[in-house]
């Protein structure tokens, strides 16, 4: 039978290429203005937070900050919960389940942000305006996305999604990371919602090492439908691993010093104007 459920996270996995995952945030926050002064703490919501580990990054810029991680994974809510708490600077942080694609504020928030988490939710742009109009003034709606889906890693992913030896098996919802805007898009949107925008992207140029060091990339991200969907046999789950693993052996052959494994990633943000 055809997949049809929500991928399931391995915060493991996925943590285990952390530093090239964050550094991009790290380029994100970089352009993040100041938050709007208050006799109250700063109020931070990070959509799609993940293990949490990124979002205790928004502790070290913001000290005081009120920061509420949301996740639709039961996985990576367990994994962030080791960060809940007060924060050293005098702040908070707390974890919390919602689905990015029904997510409406219910309060003001100085600063929105998202990072490589918006990629899964369809239409997401659709919901700017209400993000964006929950933000207090002078506070800002920041995102970064992959931008990679022509890149020799998803567009084989692809192929072997769609053959006929496993289209049957996996579905087509294991392409459910397609969604994803061009900056020039974002920066539109955000614009037309009456924010100060700002686009980029930028191509990192990531050198991993090991074996098979892509194929692990993918697991703790792009692969994860397909994981889920292969869940239960496993001897299905090896072969369609095998056959990718030789693709991308191909695709992305081991140079003297490791794998270079070039990554394009999207970033836009708004911020709500003063006056
Ligand atoms: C690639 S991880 C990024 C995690 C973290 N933001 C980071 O930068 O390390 C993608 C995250 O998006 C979450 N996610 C996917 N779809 C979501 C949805 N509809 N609502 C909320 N979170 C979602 C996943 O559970 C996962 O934790």
């Amino acid at each position: 039978m055809p997949n049809s459920r929500k991928p399931t996270w391995d915060p493991q996995q996925y943590l285990r290429h952390s530093g090239h995952r964050t550094r991009p945030f790290h380029d994100l926050l970089a352009r993040i203005p100041d938050l709007p002064a208050r006799d109250r703490p700063a109020r931070i919501a990070d959509l799609g937070c993940g293990p949490g580990n990124v979002t205790t990054l928004l502790a070290g810029r913001w000290p005081g900050a009120r920061i509420t991680g949301f996740d639709s994974s039961p996985e990576m809510l367990a994994a962030a919960a080791r960060y809940a708490g007060p924060t050293p600077g005098g702040g908070s942080l707390d974890f919390r389940h919602a689905d990015a694609a029904d997510w409406v504020p219910d309060e003001p928030f100085d600063l929105i942000v998202s990072n490589a988490a918006l990629q899964w939710v369809p239409g997401h742009s659709a919901s700017f305006a209400a993000w964006t109009g929950a933000l207090t003034p002078g506070g800002t709606f920041a995102l970064q996305v992959p931008g990679n889906f022509t890149s020799p890693s998803h567009a084989i992913l692809d192929d072997l999604i769609d053959s006929p030896q496993w289209r049957p098996r996996v579905g087509p919802h294991a392409r459910r990371y397609v969604h994803v805007l061009e900056a020039w898009e974002y920066l539109g949107h955000l614009t037309d919602l009456g924010c100060e925008a700002d686009a980029w992207e930028t191509t990192y140029i990531q050198l991993l090492r090991g074996e098979d060091p892509v194929l692990d990339w993918v697991k703790g991200t792009a692969l994860r439908p397909v994981l889920t969907a292969l869940a239960e046999d496993e001897a299905a789950r090896t072969e369609f691993l095998a056959q990718y693993r030789d693709l991308l052996r191909k695709a992305y052959p081991p140079g003297p010093h490791g794998t270079v494994f070039p990554f394009r990633r999207i970033f836009a943000l708004g911020r709500k104007p003063v006056g």
